[in-house]
């Protein structure tokens, strides 16, 4: 990896306009589950079809509910590690700095990171499908109801569900504009979030990639790829 390693400092060094786009294997070093891959994945076994859509999440209440609230519990007592740490501190020294998640852990905001752009939403509240009114899971009932008579949900975007417009148009731009893209830990199989990487490639932008498993990730001679994982590949590239 030391040659490819040695070229993406190059590259990084001097960009003016980066985006970092990071998925779950970000955070599995803080203990939290990826989605796919093994038998601990969050969408195993039947997860997957109950609490994936909305269809589903309705479907099986209150467990759905409840699943939610548990990992939300989960995700606010892990820790963010050094690959979120190292995202953090390079946004300090680019002057253009743009980091697009699709995690819902908040734990690049909690290591200091800024520009975010939270594509696939957050695990901080509950959110009323009915009135819109928003319970920080730390305060949430342990049942779904809201105190309107509606249904209480997570606040992020389930499969089937649109994103926040003004936050994939953001994205997107951003990766349009940027000189290289960092993809880091993701599957990359989710759109329109994986098309991301793309279209920056297709900008003429230089794409690092940061991942244990570089099958199935944009190839090309705009990419460079970094096996390893994130919370040790970051420091060094950084
Ligand atoms: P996935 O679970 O699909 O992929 C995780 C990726 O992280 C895989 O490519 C792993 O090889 C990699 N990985 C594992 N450990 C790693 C480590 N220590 N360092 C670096 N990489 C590592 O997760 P995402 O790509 O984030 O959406 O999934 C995308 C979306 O699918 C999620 O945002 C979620 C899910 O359905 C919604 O819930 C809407």
């Amino acid at each position: 990896m030391d040659d490819a390693l040695l070229r993406a400092r190059a590259v990084l060094a001097s960009a003016r306009r980066v985006v970092a786009f990071s998925g779950a294997g970000v955070s599995a070093e803080s203990g939290i589950p990826t989605y796919r891959g093994d038998a601990d994945s969050l969408w195993s076994a039947g997860n997957f079809e109950r609490f994936a859509n909305p269809r589903g999440y309705r479907r099986h209440l209150p467990e759905s509910y409840r699943w939610y609230r548990e990992r939300a519990i989960a995700v606010a007592r892990a820790q963010p590690n050094p690959a979120h740490h190292s995202l953090a501190q390079l946004e300090a020294r680019v002057p253009d700095f743009t980091l697009v998640t699709q995690n819902v852990d908040s734990l690049h905001l909690r290591a200091g990171s800024k520009n975010v752009i939270e594509i696939h939403g957050h695990l901080r509240d509950a959110r009323c499908d009915d009135c819109g009114r928003r319970i920080p899971w730390a305060q949430a009932p342990d049942h779904h109801d809201c105190v309107c008579g509606g249904m209480l949900r997570p606040d992020v975007v389930m499969f089937e569900e649109m994103l926040d417009e003004r936050a994939l148009a953001r994205a997107q731009d951003a990766a349009r504009r940027a000189e290289v893209l960092l993809s880091i830990g993701t599957s990359a199989q989710v759109w329109p979030a994986a098309e991301l990487p793309l279209i920056a490639q297709e900008s003429g932008a230089q794409v690092v990639i940061v991942n244990p498993d570089l099958a199935g990730q944009p190839a090309g001679p705009s990419v460079i790829g970094l096996e390893g994982r994130a919370g040790e590949v970051l420091p060094r590239l950084l």
